[in-house]
């Protein structure tokens, strides 16, 4: 729908500096502009310096607790440096960090916080364009979520994957070999000191999670969309190619600013369906299933689940990478980079469409090529036949839920056994190695409570942990499901994103042990085997736990936070409506 009106724009006249939105704040003749310019002087800089040049917003995620962003103070600069050479008044702002590693209940509590003061900064200020920093998991769609409904021409600027882990002669995956390791700890395979060497070989250098995790699906996700420059989102973020990239999308903005060309040109459902592609192709994060659709929605574009599933049947799974497969990213950017793996599955995108740096994604894509099939497949030589993720239906997720099949045993993708219930995560920690409960790999694990509303915010509990006494007995994977996300950088037969939750009373909150439960994932199903009257019997007599929070953010969330289906946003950030323009002289 936009397509074409991007193109016919980068044709017309650039703009004028009078038509700039910042010109209200420093070129009129008035008190407020005449204030603005003085405020302006107090920050140091000439009227040359900035009158009637593009401003541009540089919204940095940086903080001393995110290992994940620690070097975008650095790329910050960079950025700036682009801006300044083509004439544009970069002017940076912190915003909040969400770090995957520290921040508690979980960051998804977070993510929509994110993007509101994405939002609010960039309408509120005197802002022509923004450059977004960002790339730990939930980041990149906070980021993506506030600037689409800002609409401001913008440019993301991707974290980077940190380094390959080492460990004596291992390559160690961030997050993956974590879960690994811990476990062989748990079976009493590997002790201290080697969990002591391990703390230091895992995360070995500044950047995001190197494994095709959360973050590095959503970024690839953002490069897909068009809203990053081409080859963005693998370079490592301690590559001096990282500095260069990050001024270049400096550069580049203030050229979408002469050009006319805001995000929602860029953001059109055809992009949104190849950023769906690719997450499946890469055999990416079962969260970009969640974050895509907030954003999409931000986007006015509808997006559900069943275009995944639809999607996932026309696109193999051609990238060999953690957790699923072998590699990691650093690998993979020099098997080519995401430009190279668009070009094998160019055949189910939409290459007329526009992106930051190119009237359209054809024009971006010539001369991409792959250099390593091991790391990238070719289609004829796909890990999975289809994409990553399957849509499940049933009388347990009568909304959905989500399962990442080709990060699963093969023997459990088919399964029927007896529920084994846990009402919340604690009771799940507590009870879980007694052998009373006399768990058998045929058992399947229900969590519930811990979805939006109950975990709260959904934590990444879904891949709930196998008992050691079945760990010692060599079982590595069972049925789990829950409500609940799963860290990217988790595998196992997990059905995850339950909707509804148990919490508001989805059909989870039904389940007894003892319950038989049927996974079936090549005919889409989750079926729990008890009738139908038993259920309304059960039904009748359940009630709904007391909420959550009492005052404060929380409870803003827990009554704004929309079902995973939904993408998780708040009601009211996801309705359409009118926002007056900020600016009143
Ligand atoms: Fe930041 Fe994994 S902890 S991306
Ligand atoms: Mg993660």
């Amino acid at each position: 729908r936009r397509a074409v009106a991007a193109t016919d724009d980068r044709e017309a006249a650039p703009v004028a500096p009078e038509e700039l939105r910042s010109h209200q704040w420093y070129g009129t003749d008035g008190l407020r502009s005449f204030s603005h310019r003085a405020r302006t002087r107090q920050l140091g800089y000439l009227p040359e310096e900035h009158l009637g040049k593009p401003v541009i917003a540089v919204l940095n995620t940086w903080s001393d607790i995110n290992p994940c962003h620690s070097h975008l103070r650095d790329r910050a600069q960079a950025v700036k440096r682009g801006v300044w050479q083509a004439g544009g008044f970069p002017l940076e702002f912190p915003v909040s960090t969400l770090s995957e590693t520290f921040q508690k209940p979980t960051p998804m509590l977070y993510r929509n916080l994110l993007a509101m003061e994405t939002e609010e900064l960039l309408r509120s200020y005197p802002v022509d364009g923004a450059v977004l920093l960002g790339g730990c998991d939930k980041s990149t769609p906070a980021l993506l979520m506030g600037a689409a409904s800002a609409d401001l021409p913008t440019v993301f600027v991707p974290a980077g994957p940190m380094l390959p882990g080492h460990w004596r002669n291992e390559v160690l995956g961030s997050g993956t070999d974590m879960w690994k390791y811990w476990d062989e700890r748990r079976a009493g395979l590997i002790g201290d000191c080697e969990m002591g060497e391990l703390e230091n070989g895992l995360a070995r250098s500044a950047g995001h999670c190197m494994t095709m995790g959360t973050a590095s699906t959503l970024t690839a996700a953002a490069e897909a969309l068009g809203v990053t420059l081409p080859g963005a989102s693998s370079i490592p973020a301690v590559d001096s190619g990282h500095d260069r990239m990050a001024a270049a999308s400096g550069l580049r903005v203030v050229e979408l600013v002469r050009q006319r060309t805001t995000l929602s040109q860029i953001l059109t459902p055809e992009a949104y369906e190849d950023a769906v592609a690719t997450v499946l192709a890469l055999g990416g994060s079962t969260n970009a299933v969640i974050h895509l659709i907030a954003m999409a929605g931000r986007s006015g574009v509808k997006l559900t689940l069943d275009d995944f599933d639809r999607i996932a049947r026309t696109v193999p799974v051609l990238a060999d990478l953690r957790p699923g497969g072998r590699y990691l990213m650093e690998d993979f950017h020099f098997a080519g980079g995401l430009p190279g793996f668009l070009s094998r599955i160019a055949g189910v995108l939409h290459l007329d469409r526009p992106t930051v740096a190119h009237t359209t994604l054809r024009e971006q894509l010539d001369g991409a090529a792959v250099h390593n099939s091991a790391v990238i497949r070719e289609r004829t030589e796909p890990l999975a036949e289809e994409g990553g993720v399957a849509v499940l239906r049933g009388n347990l997720c009568p909304d959905g839920a989500v399962i990442k099949h080709i990060a699963a045993e093969p023997r459990l993708l088919r399964h029927t056994g007896p529920a084994v219930v846990f009402d919340d995560y604690r009771e799940l920690q507590r009870t879980i190695n007694d052998p009373a409960l006399a768990l058998t790999p045929d058992h399947v694990l229900v969590l519930r409570n811990a979805g939006p509303k109950g975990g709260p915010g959904m934590p990444e509990y879904g891949m709930l942990p196998i008992p050691d006494y079945l760990l010692k007995q060599g079982v590595r994977d069972m049925v789990r499901i829950s409500d609940a996300r799963m860290s990217g950088t988790s595998y196992g037969a997990c059905v995850l994103h339950i909707a509804p939750e148990s919490f508001v009373g989805g059909p989870l909150a039904l389940v007894r042990t003892g319950d038989p439960i049927t996974l079936d994932v090549e005919a889409r199903l989750l079926h729990l085997g008890v009738d139908d009257d038993e259920l309304e019997r059960r039904r009748a007599a359940w009630s709904p736990p007391p909420a959550r929070y009492g005052r404060g953010y929380g409870a803003l969330y827990q009554d704004q936070i929309t079902q995973a289906d939904a993408g998780c946003d708040f009601a009211f950030l996801a309705r359409e409506g009118d926002v007056p323009d900020p600016y009143v002289g």
